[in-house]
């Protein structure tokens, strides 16, 4: 391989000094005295208000004071920023701890001063002090977090499949297996089941008593005016859904499906589209859902929106990269840009299919890349090739792009499946 022009390599990256929000604002750690005022500027911030019911509920199920860095000006709270604690699968079945940054929010009375570049500081020194490799976030706007060191991780499309009269080849096995469950089942019935996908899912979060106990509250001013939940279970898999007024007729929106063994998946989507009464049934899938092969028209599944997952931000660069296994044998020298907290540096990457070392290097690279890019190939879910067309990735040999990309690529397309 050709290496890049280089300068020296770094020093190990120093963990960063606490943060200040500026004259007149503290930052500080949450109580659970704090979560009605949270509530308040995130209601604010969001454009949705919790009741006092749904603020009891989630300090009793999500609420971990401990991952919450306030910001104040006198008694006033003017920011915030939380976290859960999750474990992501990687690339070849590890499990790694990550925080999953959220409710980041700043009062609209005190926005651009820098109050959120503060919190984030705080957030992931606290992080990085913690031995956190890696830490995510789903961002209700994309131009925010780059500069943070976040790239896209997971890409997802909004499918609308057409029915009645939407067929499965001839040949398609027929597996059945699948009955109703009601939402009391599902919370016995459900969890194993996605304990299993997310076992094998590469970027898959677990999900804690505490997500099953929200997610499965199916509370009627959570619905968006559509129906209570339904539930199928098989065996391998469930489905969630609700159904619709749109179109001027009825619509099956999937909420949640987990599928792990193919006889599941056909299973599951034969009884969705056979649901009779409804013009469609809308779903959000992975890039690569096989959907559209089991009909005999594949147009009838049609991609109407293509947008971001989760996405990663990678603290501890040989802790995140010797985390996972890589598709075919690997030896890279990658020099990783980090402005905003200073772990990057250069680092040598061996890894194959039966795992990896990285570490510290001082050869010079092969490729140059910001952090966030380095998210992005972190589950597999983007190509180095495509982030070089975009001038994120640099490398002087294009057949070193080609390995990334091959190399990086995962056992099936990354997924998240837990909005955060
Ligand atoms: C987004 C939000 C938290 C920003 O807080 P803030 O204190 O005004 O942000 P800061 O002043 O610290 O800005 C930090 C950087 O982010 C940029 N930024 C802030 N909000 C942005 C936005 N909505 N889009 C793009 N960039 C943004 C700033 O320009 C600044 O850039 P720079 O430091 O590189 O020059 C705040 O506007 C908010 O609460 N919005 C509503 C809730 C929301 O969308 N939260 C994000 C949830 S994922």
């Amino acid at each position: 391989m050709t290496a890049v022009d280089a300068p020296p390599p770094t020093a190990p990256p120093p963990t960063p000094a606490p943060s200040t929000a500026g004259p007149g604002v503290q930052l500080r750690t949450s109580t659970r005295d704090d979560l009605p005022a949270i509530a308040r500027l995130g209601g604010r911030a969001f454009h949705w208000m919790l009741s006092a019911e749904d603020v009891e509920h989630y300090g009793r199920e999500l609420f971990d004071p401990g991952n919450y860095v306030l910001a104040q000006e006198g008694t006033e709270l003017v920011g915030a920023t939380g976290g859960y604690d999750f474990a992501v699968r990687m690339p070849g079945g590890a499990a790694l701890p990550a925080k999953g940054v959220t409710w980041v929010s700043v009062a609209a009375t005190h926005r651009r001063r820098g109050i959120l570049r503060s919190l984030m500081r705080e957030q992931h020194r606290r992080m990085i002090a913690d031995g956190l490799a890696l830490s995510l976030l789903t961002a209700s706007e994309a131009g925010i977090y780059g500069r943070f060191g976040y790239g896209p991780a997971t890409v997802r499309h909004a499918v609308r499949v057409t029915r009645p009269g939407t067929t499965f080849r001839a040949d398609v096995p027929d597996p059945s297996g699948v009955r109703y469950a009601e939402t009391d089942e599902m919370r016995a019935l459900a969890p194993p089941l996605h304990a299993r996908w997310h076992a094998t899912t590469p970027g898959a979060l677990d999900r804690s008593a505490g997500w099953w106990a929200t997610l499965l509250a199916d509370k009627p001013d959570k619905r968006g005016g559509d129906s209570a939940l339904y539930h199928l279970v098989h065996a391998d898999g469930y489905v969630s859904y609700r159904i619709a007024e749109a179109d001027g007729g009825r619509v099956c929106r999937v909420v949640d499906l987990v599928a792990v063994s193919r006889d599941a998946y056909i299973a599951l989507w034969r009884v969705l589209l056979g649901l009779d009464l409804l013009s469609a049934v809308t779903a959000e899938v992975a890039p690569d859902d096989a959907l559209p092969h089991l009909l005999t028209d594949p147009r009838r599944v049609r991609t109407e929106g293509r947008y971001d997952g989760v996405w990663a931000r990678v603290l501890d660069v040989p802790a995140a990269l010797s985390a996972r296994t890589y598709g075919t044998e690997l030896d890279v020298v990658l020099e990783v840009d980090d402005p905003f907290l200073g772990r990057g540096g250069r680092f040598r990457l061996r890894g194959g299919p039966d795992g990896a070392v990285c570490e510290p290097a001082s050869a010079p690279p092969h490729v140059r890349l910001g952090v966030a890019a380095l998210g992005s190939l972190l589950f597999g879910g983007f190509r180095a090739s495509s982030l070089a067309r975009a001038a994120l990735v640099g490398a002087a040999d294009p057949k070193v792009l080609r390995r990334i990309d091959t190399a990086f690529t995962a056992e099936r397309e990354p997924e998240y499946g837990t909005d955060f």
